[in-house]
């Protein structure tokens, strides 16, 4: 019986694999119109997308079916073999590997299908037709000036952390925070205590994208919470009280900043901690709340979601898109369509995210003084 039970388990293990995670609910089975690739389950950004996704497709009909990698390239590329399978004339891709999707959308392309790499672009390929995303410069650039304007005097504390280098975003990200902290760094209103190398450059307005990388290896969360942990605690070993005391921690991310945030109230040495993230995803809610997270920055993915869908629908009637900006992936310059973020403080969490109804406030507690 135990062996039944085992053989079991392992086809549908296999058969799961197999099928790259078709979420339920989507359309499976029979011709499809749309695919739509998502990185993974496990960072709360994309389930945040995945639910716009869900109601876009329910409400205007669409024979779409969404699938997740699981920050796995050999899972995205079977995704994406499936899809063609199944007939897509448009692949919507938001690739864990930037560099490693290009083959497999070069696939895609190559059946007549077009590609609109989503949030993250596909790097190092022509195969890319379309990019949506919001202006990820601007979301680095708002997290570095939220810890300048925070910072009192010269000498504070600074801990930087990026996003994924396999991720062209976190590239983005650090170019938009360095903008804004470098001159800070430069002229010693900033240490930065956890990366020499950011350290050394202090002088350096741009940065070379191989001098990022420099730094951002010295700091890659990976976007996991468990890698971010382990680099903090190994951080705040490394440094003396009296580089604690108050931190600025440059969070990449929610779920990130949320590992980090924890991370650094443990030590007993640290006793104020001013903290960045990015996305506005439920669970950071409380955090900002309780200042545990001092901002994030908001990317509503409706906005994405229906630019995309708006994007899908031009492209399958055959008309020309409009397009509002342009993103060099090593290759081409991709015509890309960009949205603004809006910056999220507890002075406007109760406006940006309860009044609209995109949060319900009855899920957090502690919000009734807030503005
Ligand atoms: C996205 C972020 C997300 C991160 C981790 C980035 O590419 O732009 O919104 O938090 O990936 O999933």
């Amino acid at each position: 019986m135990k062996k039944v039970i085992v053989l079991f388990l392992c086809f549908s293990l296999i058969t799961s694999i197999f099928t790259g995670c078709a979420t339920p609910g989507s359309t499976t089975g029979g011709k499809i119109d749309v695919g739509i690739v998502l990185p993974t389950k496990d960072e709360s950004r994309w389930l945040a997308d995945e639910a716009k996704f869900r109601e876009i497709i329910k409400e205007k009909g669409y024979k779409a079916e969404i699938m997740y990698s699981q920050a796995n390239s050999a899972v995205e590329k079977t995704n994406i073999e499936s899809l063609i399978e199944k007939g897509i004339k448009v692949l919507v891709l938001c690739a864990f590997d930037a560099t490693a999707a290009a083959s497999a959308v070069e696939k895609a392309k190559a059946e007549g299908i077009t590609i609109i790499s989503y949030d993250r672009l596909i790097m190092d390929t022509s195969a890319v037709d379309y990019y949506v995303t919001f202006d990820s410069v601007a979301v680095g650039r708002a997290m570095g000036q939220y810890l300048v304007d925070q910072a009192k005097g010269k000498g504070n504390n600074l801990y930087l952390y990026s996003g994924a280098l396999t991720d062209n975003n976190s590239f983005l990200f650090f170019q938009g925070q360095w903008e804004a902290l470098q001159p800070k760094i430069a002229d010693g209103t900033f240490i930065v205590r956890n990366s020499d190398k950011a350290q050394s450059y202090a002088n350096i307005k741009d940065l070379t994208r191989e001098q990022m990388s420099e730094i951002m290896s010295q700091v890659d969360t990976e976007w996991s919470m468990e890698t971010s942990k382990t680099l903090a605690e190994a951080h705040l070993t490394a440094n003396p009280p009296e580089n604690k005391n108050v931190c600025y921690v440059l969070g990449p991310d929610d779920d990130t900043c949320r590992a980090l945030s924890d991370t650094f109230r443990a030590d007993a040495d640290v006793k104020e901690l001013i903290i960045t993230g990015a996305d506005g995803v439920a669970a950071s809610i409380q955090y900002l709340i309780d200042g545990k997270q001092s901002m994030t920055v908001f990317k509503d993915p409706t906005m994405l979601v229906k630019d995309t869908m708006n994007l899908v629908d031009t492209i399958l009637s055959g008309k020309k898109p409009e397009v509002n900006a342009q993103y060099n992936n090593n290759v081409i310059d991709v015509p890309s369509i960009q949205s603004d973020v809006v910056v999220v403080t507890r002075d406007n969490l109760k406006k940006v995210f309860f009044d609209t109804g995109y949060y319900d406030k009855n899920n957090y507690t502690g919000w009734e003084n807030l503005k």
